[in-house]
C-alpha cells in the first residue's frame, strides 16, 4: 500500500526539480530494513549532487515539498542525507480510497509506457478452415495485452494477420473444383468449405497427386491466375464471415486486417535481399537460408517458387517496422510455433538488421479435454462459435433460475456466458496448457468470470441510490484486517496491470482480480456495510465502491463486460 504514496513522493520531487531548478533529477524512494528509521526513506545525495549546495539547504527546501505529496505523512526527519517518514496508515487507506472516488474508472492507469510504439500480430485465424481455439486464444490474449499496455500509456496497433494465402488455399480451390457446390457454400459457407477441406485430406491419403494439385492451384494464384484469383477472393469473403461472428460476439476490432495474401507482391524484394547478401542457398531445388547448428535452415522458396509462411512473415514484418515504427512487435501464437519465430529472427539478425530482439513470441498452449488436444480438423469438429452460444445459453439458464424477475436477460446472459469463456482462459497462465470445462467456467463461485461479475453485482446492489462522503470517513476502522487487507489490494492495482504488461500475462491481472473478490466478499461476511453511523457508513462505501470500481476496470482490461445485475 506505501507503494501509492513512495511514487507519488516521487513524482513530487522529480517534478519540482524540474520547474524550480530545471534539472532532471531521479529520485530514489525506499522502505528502509529497519524501521525504526520510518516507514520510508528517501537519500538526496542525487539532488545534492546535481545542484552543487549543502546538503542542510537541500534538505530544508526539501521537506515542505515532500509534505505537499501526502496528507498520511505522520512525521518527518532528517539522518544524514537522508530524510525519513512515518506513515499514518488510516490516512494512506483513505488516501487510496480517495483516489479511486475520484479517478474512476481511470484509476490504474499508468505512464510507463509512454512514448512506446508496440505492434500486435494476433487473432490470425486460416481463412479455408474452421476457426480453431488455438485462434480464439490468440484473440482473447491479444486483445487483452492490448489493453493493458494501453492502460499503461504504450500506442498499440492490432493487427489480425489472416491467413489467406499458402497453400490450404490451393486444397479448396482444388476441392471445390472436384466437389464443391456454388450455392451450398453461398447457404452455409462455413459448414460446406469445412467439409470440403476435410474431404480433401482424406482423399488425399488415397491419392498423393491431389498434394501436387493443391500446390500447382496455389502457384497458379501466386502468378495471379484471374480464375484462380477469383475463386479466392469468394471463398475468403465467404469464410470471414464466420471470423467476423465470433469478433462481434467479444467486441473485438482491428487497426488492420493485412493477411498473408497482403504480402504476396512484397516478398521479391526480400528474396533479392537475401541473394545480394549471399545468404540463399539452394538445396534440392529449393531456397533456404542457412542457421547454422542450432536449428533447421529456413525454407524460402519451394522447388517449384512458391513461397511459405516464413517468407511472407519476413515480408511482413519489414513492411510493419517501415509502416508502425514499432518498438516492439508481439506475436500471439501457439507454442507449436517456436522454432518459426526463431527462424524468423535468425534471418533477419544474418541479413544484418537489430531488431530481432524486439520481436516476441507471446506462446500459448493448447485446450485439452481429459489430456487430450481439442481439435478442429478432421472428425471432432468443435465449432467455435457454437461453444460461445452454448456458453451463454447455460449463462441463460442459470441467470433465470437465479433470478426470473431479471430484465434483458439476453444481454445479461451474453455478458456472462463471455465471461465464462475468456476468464476461463485468461486466469491461466498463457503459456500452458488448460483443461477447459464449460460447466465449470459459468459458475458463479470458484475461480470464474461469473464470480467477479456476482460480486460486482452485488456491490452495486448495496450501493444502489445510496450517495457517500470519502472525506466524511471514519479512518479509524481502516486498521482492522479486513478493511487493510481489501485496501492494500486496491491500492496494488496499478502496479499490478504494470507487471501484467511487462510480462505479457493477463493472467497477473485475472488472478489479482481473484483475489480482491475474495477479499471483499471475506470483508463482507464479518461487516455490515449500510450502518447507522454516518462515517463509518461513509467507510464503508467508500470502500466498496473502489473494490467494484477496481473489478469493473479489471474486467475491461481482460475484455469482459461488468453487469449490474444477474
Ligand atoms: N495463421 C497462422 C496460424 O494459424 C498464425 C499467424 C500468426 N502470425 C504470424 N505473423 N505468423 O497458424
Amino acid at each position: 500500500m506505501i507503494e501509492a504514496i513512495k511514487e507519488k513522493i516521487k513524482l513530487t520531487l522529480e517534478e519540482y526539480y524540474k520547474e524550480k531548478h530545471s534539472q532532471e533529477i531521479s529520485i530514489v524512494v525506499e522502505e528502509p530494513k529497519n524501521r525504526d528509521l520510518g516507514d520510508i526513506s528517501i537519500p538526496m545525495f542525487s539532488v545534492v549532487k546535481t545542484l552543487r549546495r549543502p546538503m542542510p539547504e537541500i534538505i530544508s527546501e526539501a521537506i515542505p515539498v515532500i509534505k505537499s505529496a501526502s496528507n498520511a505523512i505522520l512525521t518527518i526527519t532528517n539522518v544524514g542525507a537522508f530524510i525519513n517518514l512515518t506513515i499514518d496508515k488510516k490516512l494512506l487507506a483513505k488516501e487510496v480510497l480517495s483516489r479511486v472516488v475520484e479517478e474512476k474508472n481511470s484509476y490504474g492507469t499508468s505512464t510507463i509506457g509512454k512514448g512506446a510504439n508496440i505492434t500486435l500480430d494476433y487473432s490470425a485465424p486460416n481463412i479455408a478452415k474452421s476457426f480453431s481455439i488455438g485462434h480464439l486464444r490468440s484473440t482473447m490474449i491479444g486483445n487483452s495485452i492490448r489493453l493493458i499496455l494501453n492502460k499503461c500509456g504504450y500506442q498499440t496497433y492490432s493487427i489480425n494477420y489472416l491467413g489467406d494465402w499458402g497453400t490450404q488455399f490451393g486444397k479448396m480451390i482444388v476441392a471445390y473444383k472436384k466437389w464443391g457446390n456454388y450455392d451450398q457454400i453461398r447457404k452455409d459457407p462455413i459448414n460446406e468449405l469445412t467439409s470440403l477441406y476435410v474431404r480433401f485430406h482424406e482423399e488425399a491419403l488415397k491419392d498423393e497427386k491431389l498434394e501436387d494439385e493443391a500446390r500447382e492451384a496455389f502457384r497458379k494464384m501466386e502468378l495471379a491466375d484471374p480464375e484462380y484469383l477469383e475463386l479466392w477472393r469468394w471463398i475468403r469473403e465467404e469464410s470471414l464471415k464466420e471470423s467476423a461472428q465470433i469478433y462481434d460476439l467479444l467486441g473485438i476490432t482491428f487497426d488492420s486486417y493485412n493477411g498473408e495474401a497482403f504480402y504476396n507482391d512484397k516478398m521479391d524484394p526480400i528474396v533479392d535481399e537475401l541473394i545480394a547478401k549471399n545468404l540463399l542457398k539452394e538445396d534440392q531445388g529449393a531456397q533456404i537460408v542457412d542457421l547454422g547448428e542450432e536449428m533447421p535452415p529456413a525454407l524460402i522458396k519451394r522447388s517449384d517458387g512458391g513461397s511459405l509462411y516464413i517468407t511472407r512473415d519476413l515480408a511482413a514484418v519489414f513492411y510493419r517496422k517501415k509502416e508502425y515504427h514499432f518498438d516492439n512487435i508481439l506475436y500471439v501464437v501457439g507454442n507449436e510455433q517456436k522454432l518459426h519465430f526463431n527462424q524468423l529472427k535468425a534471418v533477419i539478425t544474418k541479413m544484418g538488421y537489430d531488431f530481432a530482439d524486439s520481436i516476441e513470441h507471446i506462446n500459448f498452449g493448447l485446450y485439452l479435454t481429459d489430456g487430450k488436444k481439442m481439435s478442429t480438423r478432421k472428425g471432432g469438429v468443435v465449432k467455435l462459435y457454437d461453444v460461445l452460444m452454448k456458453a451463454i445459453q447455460l449463462a441463460y439458464d442459470l441467470v433465470s433460475t437465479k433470478n426470473p424477475d431479471l430484465k434483458n436477460k439476453e444481454d445479461i446472459a451474453k455478458a456472462v456466458g463471455i465471461a465464462a469463456i475468456v476468464f476461463g482462459d485468461l486466469k491461466n497462465h498463457r503459456s500452458l496448457d488448460i483443461e477447459f470445462n464449460l460447466e465449470q467456467a459459468v459458475k458463479f463461485e470458484g475461480q470464474t468470470g461469473p464470480y467477479l461479475q456476482y460480486t460486482g453485482v452485488r456491490i452495486a446492489s448495496i450501493l444502489k441510490n445510496k450517495t457517500f462522503d470519502v472525506n466524511q470517513c471514519n479512518i479509524e476502522v481502516f486498521e482492522k484486517p479486513h478493511y487493510f487487507e481489501l485496501i492494500k489490494q486496491i491500492s496494488l492495482f496499478k502496479a499490478t496491470i504494470e507487471r501484467a504488461a511487462i510480462e505479457r500475462a493477463p493472467s497477473v491481472v485475472a488472478k489479482y482480480l481473484l483475489g480482491l473478490a475474495q477479499s471483499f466478499n471475506k470483508f463482507y461476511s464479518i461487516e455490515k456495510i449500510n450502518v447507522e453511523d454516518e462515517q463509518v457508513r461513509n467507510s464503508n462505501f467508500a470502500l466498496a465502491f473502489a473494490t467494484r470500481t477496481v473489478i469493473n476496470e479489471g474486467l475491461r482490461l481482460l475484455g469482459i463486460d461488468y453487469v449490474d445485475e444477474m
